[in-house]
């Protein structure tokens, strides 16, 4: 993958020539080159504009206007706007002068400054959808402006805030210089930490309660665990900053703002696991926070903080920066690990290719997320026990949430796991509805995560001050923002990035556009997810255009129902349960956008001519199928 980022950085490009002498060069089949080019979203087979422009599709964006940012630059550039309004996936489309080329991508990780799109490698945000076209062309202004540039942490923190990962980013005097690091006490931790045993690191991060910020909210010492001390094989650790669940982007931010505080929870970690290798990987849209990575490294390497025998210990740990190159599934971690190993990121069947067991080069591995091992360093400094009453029992220590969607400060703010309720989170912090609007449904942890609907009541289980639990019924309001509380109100806390959508909000449409990125995103290995996901996706995009039939709904629920629990990975679950749930939470809306009588009109491919011709069956186009968009009004191919 380095070297095909390469050969696209230089060419433009990844054209069958350049297959072919990548693939002599490696000693590999051309077809292995081809598999991976085509796997990657971000690797192009045909060459872009000169300026090439990412716009982002996703829900934060979509909500913000992302598509009309879409159609003023196909409309400035002189290029055919996608056949829709409804930001589906399209190919590259060059402007007739090759100046410009203009594509739709997935959620860039900055949904809170939404709608935002990639000039060259330049992110842009808060664009403006009826200026866009300006801001592309006088680049230089637009980069400088303060929407583009401004730092949401300038302010100071939320009294409900609680900040150890934010403890310095937005300080006006901050920077990510090592000195600015080390006059603040940086890798002091990792000076204890490499006097210290590592059975002692590994009990710390146990005690400390700390879960998995990446999603699945897994113990990190539990985790740490499953590494043997006498182990033989080369122990890996991965840090998980692929950051692309639609409505999470801390890890962008950490990365961006404080380099330094995550390459010392990085080289603890790897000391604690006697990992003498550690990797970030790191989305391929995030090529200035690789950059930023890579300076850290070599600072970090100077102050002999990493390399051979760090600090005198006798310990050698290397730190590499590896890019992803577009793909969703590579944040998942075994796919991630099938991409570092230079192939496509088909994740692995657990078992056996537990990473911990089967991981890298099937050895031990493990993946934690950018903000976990954030904590690790504040653990180290605190102690495990006194890190433990942060937060809540088996919720403990601080999280950051990310908030986007309808409310009028959407941002990132660190709380103290479960000690803010998703009513402050929106109406305190995040600065509540736009004037007028009512708040209709919350995705509390990214788009993965089950919606939650305003009107819903909640039975949760809560613990007293005796220590006996009593079931309390809570509106949305009052849910403490923790994982249990929110795996209890029936969806998870997931990445922490929470989606506000108001009562101005058609279900169908936000549907449709979840279901468009989990479609574009299925890896295509398991039957259920490839074909389940797309089949969802184009029912809701069908009942947006006024096809669907009554028994959309009911259709939607059983391809969920036969998608969960059936598949290799997790992005089973993540596909099926927005459907799921959207289903079941606005039925009426569901039921008003699927009116037509059944049998469902059938795509014509899968029809006989013949019924067609004599108006037996009925049928309606589906959409963006290049063969039906080929046959023409009459509907026949
Ligand atoms: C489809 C899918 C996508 C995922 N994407 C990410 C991601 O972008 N970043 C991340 O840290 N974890 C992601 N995860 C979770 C990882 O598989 C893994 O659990 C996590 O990196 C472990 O780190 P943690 O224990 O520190 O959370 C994803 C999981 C799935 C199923
Ligand atoms: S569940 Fe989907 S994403 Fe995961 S392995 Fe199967 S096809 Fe790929
Ligand atoms: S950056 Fe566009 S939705 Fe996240």
């Amino acid at each position: 993958m380095p070297l095909l980022h390469l050969w696209q950085e230089h060419f433009g490009f990844i054209g069958d020539d350049a297959m072919l002498w990548i693939a002599t060069k490696l000693g590999w089949q051309p077809i292995n080159i081809l598999e991976l080019v085509t796997f990657y979203p971000m690797f192009r087979q045909h060459p872009p504009g000169k300026t090439h422009i990412r716009v982002c599709r996703t829900l934060s964006c979509a909500m913000a206007g992302g598509f009309e940012v879409m159609e003023n630059l196909c409309t400035a550039f002189g290029i055919p706007p996608p056949p829709d309004r409804e930001g589906l996936h399209n190919p590259i489309t060059v402007s007739a002068d090759g100046n410009y080329s203009v594509e739709f991508v997935e959620c860039l990780a900055s949904c809170h400054t939404a709608p935002v799109c990639m000039v060259g490698e330049q992110l842009h945000e808060n664009v403006d959808p009826t200026s866009a076209a300006d801001l592309v062309r006088h680049r230089q202004s637009a980069r400088s402006s303060p929407a583009a540039t401004g730092n949401p942490h300038s302010h100071p923190p939320h009294p409900l805030e609680h900040r150890l990962i934010f403890q310095n980013i937005g300080r006006p005097d901050w920077t990510t210089d090592i000195d600015c690091y080390l006059r603040d006490g940086g890798y002091e931790q990792l000076k204890q930490a490499v006097t210290m045993s590592r059975s002692d690191i590994v009990n710390k991060v146990k005690n400390s309660g700390l879960r998995g910020r990446g999603g699945a909210g897994f113990s990190c010492g539990l985790k740490w665990s499953f590494i043997k001390l006498d182990e033989k094989r080369p122990v890996y650790l991965i840090c998980n900053a692929d950051e692309s669940e639609p409505g999470t982007f801390k890890d962008r931010y950490i990365i961006h703002e404080d380099p330094h505080q995550l390459l010392e929870g990085i080289l603890i970690s790897c000391y604690a696991l006697n990992a003498r290798t550690a990797y970030v990987y790191i989305r391929g849209e995030f090529p200035k926070g690789a950059k930023i990575l890579e300076r850290a490294i070599e600072e970090a390497r100077t102050h002999n903080f990493l390399g051979k025998n760090i600090l005198g210990s006798g310990f050698d740990a290397e730190v590499y920066v590896h890019r992803g190159a577009g793909a969703y599934i590579c944040g998942e971690e075994t796919g991630l690990i099938e991409s570092l190993e230079g192939k496509r990121g088909y994740p692995r069947i657990k078992p056996p290719y537990f990473p911990a067991v089967l991981g890298l080069y099937m050895c031990p591995t493990i993946v934690n997320n950018v903000e976990t091992l954030c904590h690790i360093k504040h653990i180290v400094a605190m102690g495990g026990a006194e890190y433990a009453r942060l937060g809540r029992p088996n919720n403990t220590g601080t999280r950051i949430v990310c908030v986007s969607g309808d409310v009028q400060r959407p941002g990132y703010f660190e709380i103290e796991v479960g000690a803010v309720t998703m009513g402050q989170l929106i109406y305190e912090m995040a600065g509540g509805l736009k004037p007028g609007r009512k708040l209709k449904a919350v995705i509390p942890g990214g788009s993965s995560a089950k919606v939650l609907c305003a009107d819903e009541r909640f039975k949760l289980k809560q613990r007293q001050a005796g220590g006996s639990m009593i079931e309390v019924e809570l509106s949305i309001d009052d849910i403490p923002m923790d994982f249990d509380s929110l795996t209890a109100a029936g969806s998870m806390a997931g990445s922490g990035g929470v989606i506000v959508l108001d009562d101005f909000r058609d279900m169908v449409w936000v549907l449709n556009n979840i279901n468009e990125f989990y479609a574009h995103e299925s890896c295509g290995q398991c039957t259920p997810c490839r074909e389940g996901s797309l089949w969802m996706k184009k029912i809701t995009d069908r009942m947006l255009r006024g096809g669907g039939v009554v028994e959309d709904p009911k259709t939607l629920k059983t391809i969920g129902d036969n998608i969960a629990g059936r598949t290799i990975c997790a992005f089973g679950e993540a596909c099926a349960w927005p459907t799921q749930s959207f289903v079941e939470k606005f039925p009426e809306e569901f039921a008003a956008r699927a009116q037509k009588p059944v049998p469902p009109p059938l795509p014509p491919e899968y029809t006989p001519e013949e019924l067609i011709e004599e108006e037996l069956i009925p049928t309606v186009p589906m959409a963006h199928d290049p063969g039906w968009e080929k046959a023409g009004a009459k509907g026949t191919i």
